[in-house]
C-alpha cells in the first residue's frame, strides 16, 4: 500500500494525500535525536508520505530546525519531500524580540522574515507551500497579499495558501494575490465537524481546491473516555469488518477524506506503527451509510 498523491488545485503542488504532521514531534521525553527524526522520515517515504507539515510556531519555534536536522541526516531526503510550513503567530519567546503577548501578524514584512527563517531552519532552497497560519484581523488583506506575492516572485516559496480562514477571509485574500491560493488547512474530525457547516469545505469543493485537514483524530480525543469517543469506537467496531479490519485511526481519517472536497489528512502521531495504520485511510472507500453511521455516533443522534 502506497499513499496516493494529489494535486491541491489546478496550479497547486502535488502532495501525498496523507502528510506527516510535526506539531508534536518534540513532545517526547527524551527528545528525539536527528537520527530518530530521520528514521520517521524514512518510514514516511516507504509509505509514500512525502509531504511534511510544519510551522514556525511549533515547539516554541524549535520544530522547524529539528525537522531540518532530520532532513540533513540522509542524502536520499534531498528533494524527496514537499515541505509545507505556516507562519504569522507570534508569542513571547527569546527568539521573538519585542513580543510581549500572543498575537497574529500577517504583515508582508513578517511573512517574508518568517519564510526566510523557515528556509534556513529547514535547510531547503524553496518552500513548496507556505500558509498564513491564522487570519490576522488587524492586517489589511492587501498587505498580506503583498508579502505572499513577493515570496512567490523571489522563488522563496512555490505556492501560497491559508489555514483556519473563514470563507469570506479566503475570498478576500484570494481575490488580491497574484497566484491563486491553493488550500485552506482546517480542523476537521468526527469530534469537530464545524468545517462541514461553516462553508469552508464547500468553498474548497466549489473552487476545486483540496483542503488539508488537521487533527483528524481530534488530537487523540477519539481514543479518550468521553461518551462521544466511546460511541464512536463502538461504531468503528460495527463497520470494521467490511474494511479489512482497518484501525479506528484509519476509519476516522477515511471519514474526513471522504468529504467531496477530498481533504488531505495530516497525521499527528509520534509512533511509526500508528502512522502506518493511519496511512491505510487513503485506500478505504467508506460506504454512504457507514459514513453516516459515524456521523450519527459522533452526534449521538440520527440525521434530522
Ligand atoms: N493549521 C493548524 O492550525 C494546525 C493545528 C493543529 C495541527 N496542525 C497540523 O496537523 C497535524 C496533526 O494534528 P494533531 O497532532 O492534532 O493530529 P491527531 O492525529 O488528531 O492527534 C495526534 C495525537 O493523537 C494521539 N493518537 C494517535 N493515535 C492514537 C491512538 N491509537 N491511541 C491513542 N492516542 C493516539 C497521538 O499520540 P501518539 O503520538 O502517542 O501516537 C497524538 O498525541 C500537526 O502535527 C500539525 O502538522 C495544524
Amino acid at each position: 500500500m502506497t499513499v496516493k498523491r494529489a494535486k491541491l488545485s489546478c496550479d497547486g503542488p502535488e502532495l501525498s494525500e496523507i502528510a506527516f504532521g510535526t506539531w508534536r514531534i518534540l513532545d517526547q521525553d527524551p527528545l528525539p535525536s536527528a537520527a530518530d527524526i530521520a528514521t520517521r522520515l524514512e518510514k514516511c517515504l516507504e509509505l509514500g508520505i512525502t509531504t511534511i507539515d510544519t510551522a514556525e510556531i511549533y515547539g516554541g519555534y524549535t520544530v522547524e530546525a529539528a525537522v531540518g536536522t532530520g532532513l540533513a541526516e540522509s542524502a536520499d531526503f534531498k528533494g524527496a519531500f514537499e515541505v509545507v510550513t505556516k507562519c504569522g503567530i507570534d508569542v513571547p519567546s527569546e527568539t521573538k524580540a519585542g513580543v510581549t503577548l500572543p498575537h497574529y501578524n500577517a504583515t508582508a514584512e513578517n511573512l517574508v522574515n518568517c519564510a526566510e527563517k523557515s528556509l534556513r531552519h529547514l535547510g531547503v532552497d524553496s518552500i513548496d507551500l507556505f500558509l498564513v497560519h491564522r487570519p490576522d484581523w488587524f492586517t489589511p488583506a492587501e498587505e498580506t497579499a503583498k508579502g505572499l506575492d513577493q515570496l512567490i516572485s523571489s522563488g522563496k516559496i512555490k505556492h501560497a495558501g491559508v489555514s483556519n480562514y473563514t470563507r469570506d477571509q479566503f475570498e478576500l485574500l484570494d481575490s488580491i494575490v497574484n497566484q491563486r491560493l491553493v488550500t485552506n488547512q482546517v480542523e476537521i474530525n468526527l469530534l469537530n465537524m464545524d468545517a462541514l457547516y461553516d462553508g469552508s469545505l464547500a468553498q474548497c469543493e466549489q473552487r476545486k481546491i483540496r483542503p488539508m485537514g488537521w487533527s483528524v483524530l481530534g488530537g487523540g480525543e477519539l481514543f479518550g473516555d468521553s461518551i462521544q469517543a466511546r460511541r464512536l469506537r463502538e461504531a468503528f467496531e460495527k463497520i470494521r469488518e467490511k474494511y479489512d479490519g482497518a484501525g479506528d485511526d484509519a476509519l476516522a481519517t477515511a471519514w474526513v477524506m471522504a468529504h467531496p472536497s477530498r481533504p488531505l489528512a495530516i497525521t499527528g502521531s509520534n509512533k511509526i506503527e500508528r502512522i502506518e495504520s493511519q496511512a491505510q485511510a487513503g485506500s478505504i472507500q467508506l460506504e454512504r451509510q457507514d459514513w453516516y453511521e459515524l456521523w450519527s455516533a459522533a452526534k449521538g443522534q440520527s440525521v434530522p
